[in-house]
């Protein structure tokens, strides 16, 4: 295995990677989505299954009457699972957004050029992907400000039939090298609360984190506030190298 730069070739294999990377980890399993989820998501997911379970039959307009379990379809049960859809689709329907809405990667060559990192097998074939750029997004952590001097690294996917061998570790070993080199101080990403084995992977490497919760504070009314508390967090990660 060994990590290279990108070639005008890679452009298929490598997008396919990425994309297929950014899909399924949120549906890996339920249980790490599960986890990934905010306290308030998942209470607004629980609350309206035990509004149906407990549903009170004597209270139905209609009771001692067939018509009961009709009412409580329509008035609880429709409602509900409706809500429990919004919350999961939601969350699902971002993701694929977010991939529609990154045009770069239709054309790595041009945007990213060498800072476009493949990992390729012993068969030359590409099984991950990597990207890093000057600093951009991420400005300040745990209330400091981040050196103007580093990298952001992004777009970081493994092969789903090659994951948990090190190839994440490998790419990322191979950027902080490069980085060393170019005398950068601080390697930074951002990733979300779900994406459990991005995390672990950022956390095992070294890298320091905070819940990216300052967003919360510009609340409308609190509207916004409670929206983005239903929505996964994002995580800031720093290291300083
Ligand atoms: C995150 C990702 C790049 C990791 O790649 P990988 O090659 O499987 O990672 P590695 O084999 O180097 O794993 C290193 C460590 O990461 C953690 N890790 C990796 N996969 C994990 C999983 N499924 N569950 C829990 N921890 C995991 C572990 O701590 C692991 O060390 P260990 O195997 O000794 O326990 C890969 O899962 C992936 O492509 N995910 C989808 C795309 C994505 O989420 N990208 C990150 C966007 S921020």
């Amino acid at each position: 295995m060994r990590v290279r730069e990108f070639h005008k070739n890679d452009q298929n294999a490598a997008y396919e990677i990425w994309k297929n990377g950014m899909l399924v980890h949120l549906k890996s399993t339920w249980r790490s989505w599960i986890l990934g989820q905010t306290h308030v998501k998942l209470l607004f997911l629980i609350l309206p299954i035990i509004h149906m379970v407990r549903f009170d039959f004597s209270e139905s307009p209609f009771y001692e009457n067939s018509s009961t379990h009709l009412f409580w379809l329509l008035n609880t049960a429709v409602p509900c699972f409706f809500l429990i859809w919004l919350l999961i689709w939601r969350s699902d329907y971002r993701i694929e957004g977010y991939v529609k809405n990154r045009p770069d990667m239709l054309d790595i060559q041009n945007h990213h050029g060498r800072r476009f990192l493949v990992a390729e097998n012993k068969d030359g074939e590409i099984v991950g992907t990597a990207v890093y750029t000057t600093k951009t997004k991420i400005t300040h952590f745990k209330g400091d400000k981040i050196s103007e001097n580093s990298w952001e690294i992004f777009s970081m996917s493994v092969k789903h039939t090659a994951r948990r061998k090190g190839i994440g570790r490998f790419l990322l070993d191979e950027i902080e090298k490069l980085a060393k080199k170019s005398k950068v101080k601080c390697l930074v990403l951002d990733s979300t609360t779900p994406n459990i084995p991005g995390n672990n992977l950022y956390k095992k490497f070294g890298f320091d984190w905070e819940l990216d919760a300052y967003k919360r504070r510009q609340s409308f009314f609190g509207a916004r506030a409670f929206f983005l508390a239903c929505n996964s967090s994002v995580i800031k990660f720093v290291k300083e190298i």
